[in-house]
């Protein structure tokens, strides 16, 4: 008899909105797969040596995305990884292609009354510096759905789950995914 053929664990990225727990979802699922751990918003500040609050502030928003975007080229290069996503890198139309062609493709779904409860304590987030922060995360969030839809290979929803849940999904879909994306037996 054949021994079953081991199923290789390529690269996961993980989308979704801001409050959706891509960063501490994505380390534990690294840690997890034994896969490296790594952050397009890290190497973003890493590689400008500012926040991302001042480049925001002192560049702009377009700058921004322009550093997103390299960011995550630099990061296309390399296998193995479980890489959590600033929640607006699918605004930028090349970025899904990048995305898709990295791995499999993980958008965290969350409701908006979970988002808002998640971010509300945190207001670091430049998109969310105005005077009705909570419309502007309404508005933004129905303005990806169809975006992070269009980029996703899978998606779970977060709302009623416990951290330690939301990974167990996340691997589960993932192990699933790169079993039937492998090349039919010779
Ligand atoms: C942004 C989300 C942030 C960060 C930047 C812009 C966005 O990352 O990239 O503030 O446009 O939604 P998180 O999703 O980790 O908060």
């Amino acid at each position: 008899m054949t021994p079953p053929r081991p199923v290789v664990i390529g690269s996961v990225i993980l989308i979704g909105p801001m409050g959706s727990g891509k960063s501490s979802a994505a380390r534990s699922l690294a840690s997890l797969l034994g896969h490296r751990f790594s952050d397009t918003d890290r190497l973003v500040v890493q590689r400008a040596g500012q926040r991302v609050s001042e480049i925001f502030d002192r560049e702009g928003e377009a700058a921004f995305r322009q550093r997103e975007r390299e960011a995550l080229l630099e990061l296309k290069g390399w296998s193995r990884h479980v890489i959590a996503t600033g929640g607006g890198i699918v605004e930028t139309p090349e970025n899904v292609e990048t995305l898709r062609s990295m791995g499999c493709v993980v958008w965290l779904r969350a409701s908006l009354e979970v988002l808002w409860r998640r971010v509300a304590t945190d207001m670091n987030r430049p998109l969310l510096q105005v005077l009705d922060p909570r419309a502007a995360l309404a508005q933004t969030v129905a303005k990806r759905e169809p975006l992070y839809s269009a980029a996703a290979h899978v998606s779970v929803d977060t709302s009623g789950l416990t951290a330690q849940q939301v990974v167990t999904s996340v691997h589960e879909l993932v192990v699933s995914f790169f079993l039937a994306s492998r090349p039919p037996a010779a």
